[in-house]
């Protein structure tokens, strides 16, 4: 099958260039965001669609009628894919809902001073390299993928596809404090679905009775969304995600990387996780694991 994986190059960072041009990624830098915007903003296999599901839920008090018609790249679009303009001129959402993988150094400028509420999700790294690996061997947009080794020396360098993992959690949280931001991990939300539900539903001020939070927490298990076309990316042609290589609901699952790390390999993941996270002064749930 042809491959799609036409490369994007944008500040230094490489883009699919099957969903990103030029413009679209310099219109996404130069958007106007307003106070009532809701911006989920992740690495990618972070959890993005996950959250997109929660948002989603939360915002229509646990009816999943929204969820279970409109495409999730409808209802969540990416600020930075060439579609968003249309989409946005075709949408009269209020509060109107975004995604974006961009670090902050790109699309920091565009928020400052903004109230739009950010939900930042992040996700163990070893995970994250582990499930985009995964995730190139269908995604016929993504480059091939060579060696899982050489594919996470990619990892821990930058050089794959939206940048460096290192950068964009560094860039975010390290702002957090002059953004409306909402940090929530993939971890907390396996392990606390509830909790991390009830921290969306205070941030977008939409509070929930205990059947609401319950009818959330159903439609957004792995099991229900791995279901739902309109999010589990059945919807997209063969000759963009090949089907027949795998699922995008592939595990769902914490920890999966010591199904595919060998010790060097963790060792020397360690290493440079070590080195690059210096200075950082936050402790994150999977360095605790
Ligand atoms: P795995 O490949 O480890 O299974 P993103 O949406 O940022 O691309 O992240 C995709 C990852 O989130 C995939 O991880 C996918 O299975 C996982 N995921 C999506 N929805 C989930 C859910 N409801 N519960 C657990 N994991 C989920």
């Amino acid at each position: 099958m042809a491959r799609l994986d036409v490369t994007e190059t944008f500040h230094g960072i490489s883009f699919p260039g099957h969903l990103h041009t030029q413009d679209s990624l310099q219109q996404a830098l130069e958007f106007q965001f307003r106070d009532t915007d809701i911006l989920i903003v992740s690495y990618p296999k972070s959890g993005t669609t996950w959250m997109q599901e929660i948002v989603t839920l939360v915002s229509n008090k646990g009816n999943p009628h929204i969820s279970q018609t409109i495409p999730n790249w409808t209802r969540a679009p990416w600020l930075e894919q060439y579609y968003f303009a249309a989409m946005l001129k075709a949408s009269s959402n209020t509060p109107r809902l975004f995604t974006t993988h961009l670090p902050h150094h790109l699309l920091g400028p565009a928020l400052q001073g903004s109230k739009a509420r950010v939900i930042f999700v992040s996700r163990n790294p070893k995970d994250v390299a582990v499930s985009y690996y995964h995730f190139h061997k269908l995604a016929n947009f993504l480059p091939e993928t060579g060696s899982f080794e050489q594919f996470v020396n990619q990892f821990l360098d930058g050089t794959l596809h939206y940048g460096s993992w290192f950068d964009h959690i560094k860039g975010w949280t390290s702002q957090a404090a002059d953004l409306n931001l909402l940090h929530i991990t993939y971890e907390e939300m396996s392990m606390d679905l509830k909790g991390a539900i009830r921290k969306v539903s205070c941030l977008l001020q939409c509070p929930l009775l205990e059947e609401e939070v319950s009818s959330c927490m159903k439609h957004c298990s792995f099991n229900c969304m791995k279901d739902n076309r309109m999010i589990n990316y059945s919807l997209i042609p063969d000759e963009i995600l090949d089907h027949s290589k795998g699922c995008f609901m592939r595990k769902g699952q914490i920890g999966d990387w010591k199904n595919m790390f060998t010790k060097e390999q963790n060792q020397h993941f360690e290493s440079v996780y070590r080195s690059k996270m210096q200075g950082c002064s936050l402790e994150f749930v999977w360095e605790r694991q």
